[in-house]
């Protein structure tokens, strides 16, 4: 009896409600044409296609009318009996009564007829700039269904053929649809709790939508007149699960829930594991798609538990991407009822799209409840890319996100785009697109290599050797240190040795190379197969050939001969800064050390912000990219993806690149690059720093998986200290620690404008570490105030400066210590013939 009562009291109440009348939605606007039929159609679900002969005023059409129709084509729906064929430009346009969520669907059917239709190319523009279809040629019956937010009151459908192409559509469905079908946020696949906001703005194209473990469902019998599909053909191998299901009816919702979002009938039925009751059962289910890798995705879930005996039973995982999607799913828990409607909506973005692309869910390998997992439906949007297409790499002003042709677009800018790059051995997945105006802007050939300008290939093509000109050509003129030959390069890695190799990533290999006076270097070997590679390699040695400063690693030489393009680098004895501090067992450094290198490297920084005649976004900070020399000498590395901004410029607008953890939240919203988003991974980094562990760990419970967002709540909580890295415990001031915490608390704010410069951030750190001395100074000296041994003033005088004030570059010791320590090398910062562009 007690358990009862306990069990009772434990259960939260449900809220769980039935489907009422209010669930059905009558669509303010609801056009449904069959175009080129004479008469209005019905369809066997009762919904009447009236033709556009009669209804005229949808069509501006200047062109030839031409209307065909085969009565006795074996389709499936009359509507795709008739078709209006359009040899110039066409538009569709519908009234819109209600702003908001709009289905458009388009119906195409060829038609044989003297129009050869299989062969024809067209082009589908939907108001101002939506892309649905580019150059597109139907090759059955097809059905594209899309799902736009319309602001105007006037929808427009334009229809255009590429050349001599006619186009062609049958029926034309615009619809409304209730507002609460796409929230305006929703959480990130990758990075674990991060939150895409902004859904609105964006157009989606139906990819999938299925009744797991169920039928087809038409559009007669859904809320919203949509087609779901059946599982089957997805299910790899179809015997690991098998479908159950219950009566639509029991179904319930939760109150903000609606048969709107799928209809009962969808979560009446679902698919569990094949032989859940084995004890070693311990497998996925797995649905494979295709999905083309160039556009981000709207992944909805939908869930009932429809196989518990009684609460608390189901725990499962749910994968989506191969990447953990919901960890310990607890239907009872989100639901507190059996056979409640339940969907989760998750946003992947491009890089997170593995081909084929799998869906899985599965047991957690814990003895807790049964093994069993279970998926009722499955959703898959795609989102519009940036130029705002849903179908091709071009807007609809013929602007091209990713280049100029489209056969090498498609190759090398999506590779580029959007490819996964592993650096230095850190987890980094970086998201890239080649700016519009790349080619003028960074082509490496333009204003380098003169002999290969336009050439965007010349990596990969056979080059005719520049013969001994070469050196003459390049070298101190341009900024770009000694050119070494290959010959010289090939002996210093010991041609290449697999053991020499130091790092790897996207553009290729790192190698230690030994030069023939004994210098060590570094020596980054691009692969010429990567066209990401190619992009970052001219970044960068456009950026080191403009800038020296003591904290930002130097280019030594470089290389490009026989279509190789390598880099010579001093050589960084102890490498990352990362693997000091966790997961490669070294020593561990101390405090004082610590900051040290996060001041060296903050310093590195703030003159690639300040120092140089443009200011330069590094935009790729991270724990990885400081490296340290022999004496713990921090550097800066890594310019691969670094960004100018012009002078009296505040950003550069431009796609969003970086590492995942690092990666400053308004920059990803606004998509606008500004210094302060160099402060936002720097502020990542000091926590790094401070807890000894990874920006991002997946291996963590959810709520520690992102180091920003839990050391912040601990930080808030005042209790940062108990998860400070166990090394430093015991050997860190805590007014240092409080101050040093403070800098990476003011670099992780929300809003750019609310975060210090690099030059403040300096500051900062440069008083903790003072904080720091004094406590050493008071343990051995009696405090007799030798914080001033190194020449800095004594912290109190400026203790009370708020961390957001910006500073005031005069009276700052720190940029003054900056300005000082480039000005001996300052002939190299700022060659004039690089900055004229
Ligand atoms: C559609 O977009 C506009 C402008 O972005 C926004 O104000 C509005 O809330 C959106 N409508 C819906 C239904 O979300
Ligand atoms: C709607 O937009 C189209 C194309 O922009 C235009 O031709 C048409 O006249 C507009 N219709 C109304 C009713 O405003
Ligand atoms: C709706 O479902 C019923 C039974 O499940 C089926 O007989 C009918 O054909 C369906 N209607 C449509 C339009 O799919
Ligand atoms: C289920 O799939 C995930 C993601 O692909 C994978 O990490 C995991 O190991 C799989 N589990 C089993 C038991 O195969
Ligand atoms: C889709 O298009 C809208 C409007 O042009 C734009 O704001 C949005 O950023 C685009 N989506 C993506 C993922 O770039
Ligand atoms: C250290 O300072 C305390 C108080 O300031 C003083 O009493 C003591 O004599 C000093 N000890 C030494 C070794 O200077």
């Amino acid at each position: 009896m007690a358990i009862l009562l306990l069990l009772l009291f434990s259960v939260p109440i449900a809220v769980a409600v039935t489907t009422t009348k209010s669930d059905t939605f009558k669509p303010p606007d609801n056009y449904l044409i069959d175009c080129g039929s004479s008469a209005q159609t019905t369809l066997p679900d009762r919904r009447i296609f009236i033709s556009d002969s009669t209804s005229s005023k949808h069509l501006q059409y200047e062109g030839r009318e031409i209307t065909i129709s085969d009565q006795s084509a074996d389709v499936p729906l009359p509507i795709y009996k008739s078709a209006r064929v359009f040899n110039a430009e066409a538009t569709y346009s519908f009234h819109v009564s209600k702003t908001g969520w709009h289905w458009v669907r388009l119906h195409f059917f060829p038609i044989k007829n003297d129009f050869k239709l299989q062969e024809t190319k067209f082009t589908v523009i939907a108001g101002e700039s939506l892309v649905l279809l580019h150059e597109y040629t139907p090759k059955g019956i097809e059905m594209r269904e899309y799902l736009m937010n319309v602001t105007m009151e006037n929808l427009s459908i334009r229809f255009s053929g590429e050349k001599d192409s006619p186009a062609f559509i049958n029926a034309i469905e615009v619809v409304s649809v209730p507002d609460m079908l796409i929230s305006e946020n929703v959480d990130a696949l990758f990075p674990v709790g991060k939150k895409v906001d902004g859904m609105t703005r964006f157009s989606f194209q139906k990819m999938y939508r299925i009744n797991v473990g169920g039928a087809i469902i038409g559009p007669g019998n859904d809320t919203l007149g949509r087609n779901w599909d059946s599982d089957q053909k997805f299910l790899k191998p179809q015997s690991a699960a098998k479908s159950v299901s219950i009566a639509p009816n029991v179904v319930k919702y939760l109150e903000g829930g609606s048969p709107l979002i799928a209809p009962p009938t969808v979560y009446a039925s679902a698919m569990e594991m094949g032989d859940s009751n084995t004890i070693a059962s311990n497998f996925n289910i797995t649905w494979q798609f295709d999905l083309d890798h160039s556009y981000p995705y709207l992944v909805r879930l939908h869930f009932c538990d429809i196989v518990s005996k009684s609460l608390n039973e189901l725990y499962f995982n749910v994968y989506v991407g191969g990447k953990i999607a919901i960890s310990a799913l607890d239907l009872s828990t989100v639901t507190s009822g059996l056979s409640v409607a339940y969907y989760k909506d998750l946003f992947v973005e491009p890089a997170m799209v593995t081909n084929p692309f799998l869906v899985q869910v599965g047991p957690l390998n814990e003895p807790v409840g049964t093994k069993n997992a279970i998926l009722n439906g499955l959703e898959i949007l795609r989102i519009n890319n940036s130029v705002n297409s849903l179908d091709g790499a071009f807007g609809a002003d013929g602007k091209s996100a990713t280049g100029p042709s489209r056969g090498t677009v498609a190759a090398v800018g999506f590779a580029m785009m959007f490819g996964a790059f592993a650096g230095l051995g850190a987890m980094a997945v970086k998201w890239q697109k080649r700016p519009q105006d790349w080619q003028k802007k960074n082509s490496f050939s333009s204003w380098l290599l003169p002999l290969h300008a336009g050439d965007t290939s010349f990596l990969g093509s056979s080059k005719t050797s520049l013969g001994s000109k070469k050196s003459a050509f390049y070298s101190s003129t341009m900024g770009l240190g000694r050119y070494l030959s290959f010959a010289e390069l090939q002996e210093a890695t010991k041609n290449w040795d697999a053991n020499s190799v130091i790092g790897v990533g996207g553009f290729g290999n790192v190698y230690l190379g030994v030069l023939e006076d004994g210098t060590k270097v570094a020596v980054k070997r691009g692969n010429p197969q990567s066209e990401q590679g190619i992009n970052e390699f001219q970044t960068e040695l456009q950026m080191l050939s403009k800038l020296r400063h003591r904290h930002l690693v130097s280019l030594i030489g470089y290389c490009d001969e026989n279509a190789e393009m390598i880099l010579v680098y001093e050589y960084m004895e102890h490498g990352p800064m990362r693997d000091h501090l966790y997961g490669k067992g070294l020593p561990a450094i101390s405090w004082k050390q610590r900051l040290e290198i996060c001041i060296g490297a903050a310093r590195g920084l703030h003159y690639l912000h300040t120092g140089a005649a443009t200011a330069i976004i590094h935009r790729d900070v991270k724990s990885t990219n400081i490296l340290l020399d022999e004496s713990f000498v921090a550097k800066m590395a890594d310019f691969g993806l670094s960004k100018d901004v012009g002078m009296g410029e505040a950003h550069v607008s431009t796609a969003v690149k970086g590492s995942f953890g690092y990666l400053d939240p308004e920059y990803f919203r606004k998509q606008q690059l500004t210094d302060k988003s160099d402060v936002y991974s720097f502020g990542v980094v000091l926590l790094e720093v401070l807890c000894a562990r990874p920006a991002i760990d997946p291996a963590l419970p959810r709520e520690q998986v992102n180091l920003a967002e839990w050391a912040m709540q601990w930080k808030r909580k005042g209790l940062l200290d108990k998860i400070i890295d166990p090394n430093l415990v015991g050997h860190i001031n805590p007014e240092s620690m409080n101050k040093f915490a403070e800098a990476a608390e003011a670099c992780l704010a929300e809003y750019g404008v609310d975060r210090p410069t690099m030059g403040d951030v300096l500051w900062n750190l440069e008083y903790a570490l003072q904080l720091q001395d004094q406590v050493k100074t008071d343990e051995g000296s009696n405090g007799s105030g030798s914080a001033l041994a190194n020449g800095a003033p004594l912290a109190p005088t400026v203790d009370n400066r708020p961390i957001t004030t910006p500073a005031q570059p005069s009276q700052n010791p720190a940029e003054v210590q900056v300005i000082e320590e480039h000005s001996g090398t300052a002939m190299f910062a700022h060659p004039a013939n690089l900055n004229s562009r």
